[in-house]
């Protein structure tokens, strides 16, 4: 069902966890299979995403996309993150099967919940 990609992905996921001192957290619940994704991030004056890590009581497709998706916005700015989509990720796990799309929409949906918290938590600064 998964490619070799997705395989490698979940089996050795990356940035699992929860980010030290984050300073922005967003979780979100997917309607189609209720499971539920968390990411925290830490993010600079200069608006820089330092660090960037997820959480998820999710399937396979759910970890390989948060995996990818939290290594693809570490370094960049929250306006390059709020960009990134689902498509970018499956891309980068080379598909996923049609079934599991949705799992992939859990990260994306987690990192913008994520910026928005973060930019809650400024605009009462
Ligand atoms: Fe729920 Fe994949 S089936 S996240």
């Amino acid at each position: 069902m998964y490619n070799q990609k997705v395989m490698d992905v979940f089996a050795n996921p990356q940035h699992m966890g929860e980010v030290e001192n984050y300073n922005a957290i967003g979780t979100v619940g997917n309607e189609v299979c209720g499971d539920i994704m968390q990411i925290t991030m830490r993010i600079n004056d200069d608006g820089i995403i330092e660090d960037a890590k997820f959480k998820t009581f999710g399937c396979a497709a759910a970890v390989a996309s948060s995996s990818t998706a939290t290594g693809m916005i570490i370094g960049k700015t929250i306006e390059e993150a709020l960009q990134l989509t689902n498509k970018q990720v499956i891309e980068e796990l080379e598909g996923l099967p049609p079934q599991k799309i949705h799992c992939s929409v859990l990260a994306e949906d987690a990192i913008r919940a994520a910026i928005e918290n973060y930019e809650q938590n400024r605009a009462k600064k």
